[in-house]
């Protein structure tokens, strides 16, 4: 950050309410660290009543995420948070397809169109708020990946955008997050995209290969915490590809999913390392896992720095 992060929130500030005025703004909380800054930041600028939190919950959440950002934001800090169950919407529209930017789009036009639906329930709110940040335009920009902050919205989108992040890294997000006050907890938590599990199921979304991305997740979450990697490494989950293989279980053979750990560390995400694990904890994750989560009967270590890979693999 070319300026101190103090300067930078009091611009923000200024800026927000220029921007907004007297009127509401409506947020789109993920619970993830950029949505939360701007959740707080928001707060600072024209306060919490005018502030209305809307959680989607797209069924392609991590397991008790939803739950998670209900207690935090709703119980503990006391936001105006609106929560809605839009699971089975998401996955009816996600039914079939397999390309990924298709995929990517098909999120966030419901995305908006959840909002759109709950702001004309809210009267009259104008202003929607977003967690992007710079990487999430200059990808889009340069058609890497069409981030769903960025390339899904409808051109006939009827709310004025209020991005307050949009010219920071990751990390100098994290520094803002520090300066506002926001627990360590939610400033260090790792990134998690906007399209959720969704880019992680690969190919066409199954409910079968959804709950084993989502329960090998958190058994991947589970063991880095045990193993006290939580907030030292960067960005770690699992994906599950849309074939299955060969295998033997109970003396019988097996035709079941492959899962893939993928762990790194970044500064920008614009280039990335992996994490070198321990064996002993890759092992019990992969005991673990393929004893554990349902339909899956192997589990693979991705090597791969960026470039060549991304970090996600859609
Ligand atoms: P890649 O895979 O491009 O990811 O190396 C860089 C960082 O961006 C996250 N990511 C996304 N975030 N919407 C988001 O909000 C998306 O569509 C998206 N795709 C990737 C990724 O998790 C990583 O942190």
């Amino acid at each position: 950050m070319k300026k101190n992060v103090q300067a930078f929130i009091d611009e923000q500030i200024k800026s927000i309410r220029n921007q907004v005025g007297d009127n509401k703004v409506l947020l789109a909380l993920s619970g993830g660290v950029d949505s939360s800054v701007v959740a707080a930041l928001l707060i600072k600028a024209i306060g919490g009543e005018k502030v209305v939190c809307i959680h989607v919950n797209h069924g392609l959440m991590r397991k008790g995420e939803s739950e998670e950002v209900i207690e935090v934001f709703g119980n503990q800090l006391k936001a105006q948070l609106i929560y809605i169950d839009a699971s089975e919407r998401f996955l009816k529209k996600l039914e079939g397809i397999s390309d990924p930017e298709q995929k990517r789009k098909i999120i966030g036009t419901e995305f908006i169109e959840v909002f759109s639906e709950e702001a004309h329930k809210l009267n009259g709110i104008k202003f929607l708020a977003q967690g992007t940040i710079y990487p999430d335009i200059i990808e889009s920009e340069a058609k890497i990946k069409a981030h769903h902050n960025v390339g899904g919205l409808p051109d006939d989108m009827d709310f004025e955008l209020v991005e307050p992040l949009k010219s920071l890294y990751k990390n100098e997000v994290r520094e803002c997050g520090k300066a506002l006050g926001l627990p360590e907890s939610m400033v260090y938590r790792q990134p998690f995209p906007g399209p959720g599990l969704g880019v992680r199921c690969l190919g066409a979304v199954t409910r079968d290969r959804l709950e084993a991305v989502r329960e090998s997740d958190a058994i991947l979450r589970e063991e880095f915490k045990n193993a006290g990697l939580e907030g030292k490494v960067w960005q770690y989950f699992t994906l599950v590809p849309d074939f299955k293989n060969y295998g033997v279980r109970d003396n019988a053979r097996s035709y079941e999913y492959p899962v893939i750990i993928r762990a790194v560390n970044t500064i920008d995400a614009m280039t990335a390392e992996i994490e070198h694990v321990e064996w002993a904890v890759l092992d019990k994750i992969t005991r673990r896992i393929i004893h554990e989560v349902k339909g899956v009967n192997r589990v693979c270590y991705d090597l791969t720095p960026k470039p060549t890979g991304t970090i996600e693999w859609e």
